[in-house]
């Protein structure tokens, strides 16, 4: 198993370390344009190999040449949001570098499966797709696993229980407009209607949906990259352990949920192939019409792509 990861920064270069330090895969290439950059971060990680005890070989470079035959890629190149900036600001900066990457990686890996973690997510995941001319279930973006674990975390936090027990799903696009079922959210299985009130529910909601400008606000110099990178390894841990899991992605919906020619999160069943399944849940007229909107919002902004 050969993974890349495409962009050295705050999010590639800890995910990278999560791969490795949870050995999922025997080489992972770590590439950026920044010349000494990945070289350095690579060959630090690979120092720490012995130490963690694990067998994955990690390398650094600026050419595409080493990721050739990757299995799977993470593409995490881009600019990251500062405070005041919206996702959507960093689309036309974003979509040139995921457009090139993308070039770049097919030409190399022509069988491999694409993570996309660059934001605008729904937006850069269609970029990778239409570019690589890859399969819909080959092309895959992260952020409702993100989105979740976040939301999992303030109802954890409110309940002062662990956030293992707590279970959830967000849907919809990464953004303000991101659709979490309060509906399916429990705790140890018991809705989490009978432990908290409708307006907690809410403020936790309101907090998920701003989940990233409050870490941004924080940093001031970048934006969150823990738990955007554990989200995306928990896609390839999925993928390289052919798990089969049930997680919300970013998927190409070609009439899922009455939805069609764009990227949105939704449940998918993700083993080795990639999206085995676009799982559809039952939705309420209400569930449905804020995943409409949000799909509707990334429509607009996928418009604006000059491709
Ligand atoms: N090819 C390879 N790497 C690139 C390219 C490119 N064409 N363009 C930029 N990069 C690299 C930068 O050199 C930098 O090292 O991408 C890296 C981005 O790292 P950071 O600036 O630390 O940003 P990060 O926090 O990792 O976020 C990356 O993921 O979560 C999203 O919104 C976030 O779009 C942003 C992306």
């Amino acid at each position: 198993m050969k993974i890349t990861v495409v962009g050295a920064g705050n999010v590639g270069a800890t995910a990278a370390q999560r791969l490795v330090d949870k050995e999922l895969a025997n080489e992972v290439v770590l590439v950026d344009i920044i010349e000494g950059l990945p070289q350095g971060k690579g060959l630090d990680m690979y120092e720490s190999a012995p130490i963690e005890a694990t067998d994955t070989h990690v390398i650094g470079t600026n050419s595409y040449d080493e990721t050739a035959g990757s299995h799977i890629v993470v593409i995490t190149a881009g600019i990251a949001r500062k405070p005041g900036m919206t996702r959507e600001q960093l689309q036309d900066t974003n979509a040139d570098i995921v457009k090139g990457v993308t070039e770049a990686i097919v030409a190399k890996s022509p069988q491999a499966i694409l993570i996309v973690v660059s934001n605008p997510l729904d937006v850069m995941t269609y970029v990778a797709y239409k570019v690589s001319g890859f399969e819909r279930h080959r092309v895959i973006g992260m952020a409702g696993i993100l989105d979740t674990a976040r939301y999992r975390t303030f109802i954890a936090m409110e309940l002062g229980v662990s956030v293992e027990d707590v279970q959830a799903l967000v849907l919809g696009g990464h953004g303000d407009s991101m659709v979490p079922l309060v509906r399916y959210t429990t705790v140890a299985g018991v809705p989490v209607t009978e432990f908290l009130d409708k307006p907690t529910i809410d403020k936790l909601v309101q907090r998920t949906r701003d989940g990233g400008i409050e870490i941004v606000n924080y940093l001031k110099t970048g934006s969150a990259y823990y738990a955007p990178s554990a989200a995306a390894v928990e896609m390839v841990k999925t993928v390289v352990k052919d798990k089969k899991r049930i997680l919300p992605c970013a998927a190409y919906l070609q009439g899922e949920y009455g939805l069609r020619d764009t990227y949105i999160g939704v449940p998918v069943k993700l083993g080795r192939k990639g999206i085995e399944k676009i799982v559809e849940v039952p939705l309420t007229a209400e569930e449905k019409a804020a995943l409409t909107k949000s799909a509707e919002e990334v429509k607009n902004n996928i418009a604006k792509l000059k491709l």
